[in-house]
């Protein structure tokens, strides 16, 4: 799998809830950069690409986001519903994304500044690129 769900710990009590990710610990590679989504109408469907070396975070603080993810040999959906969870993304990974709620923010850590040519946007060179396995590490 290129991908992996993370369940943050919640520290919450009656004043309110903390949870918290560390850079080479719960997200493993150093950020380079951090991004946010927001203003999205329900319904609203983003993404529709890979990245062929970039590694990212994705979660959601607030509102609902759910991500459908496909590596070329397995699709599955996350529910980005709880600010407690994460989804580690390594490169070759397909990814669209639904904003359920009006307030949704996804955010997102990744491994490296901003590339178009990072991208895969065609689905038929996404399919010869898991062929070829020609992703970054
Ligand atoms: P894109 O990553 O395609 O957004 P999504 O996958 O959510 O649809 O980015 C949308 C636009 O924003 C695109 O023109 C590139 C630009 N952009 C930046 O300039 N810097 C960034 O860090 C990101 C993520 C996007």
């Amino acid at each position: 799998m290129r991908y992996e769900v993370i369940d943050l710990e919640r520290i919450g009590d009656e004043h309110g809830a903390l949870s918290f990710m560390e850079a080479g610990r719960t997200i493993p590679f150093e950020i380079r950069r951090i991004y946010y989504i927001y203003d999205v109408s329900v319904g609203e469907v983003r993404g529709h690409h890979a990245h062929r070396r970039l590694h990212q975070a994705m979660w959601c603080p607030s509102g609902s986001v759910e991500i459908f993810l496909d590596d070329g040999t397995e699709r599955s959906a996350v529910m980005l519903d709880t600010p407690e969870r994460i989804v580690v993304l390594r490169p070759g990974v397909w990814r669209d994304y639904v904003f359920h709620r009006a307030d949704s923010t996804l955010c997102v850590a990744a491994s490296d500044y901003y590339d178009e040519n990072d991208y895969v946007r065609d689905r038929d060179e996404f399919r010869a690129l898991v062929e070829g396995e020609y992703w970054g590490p």
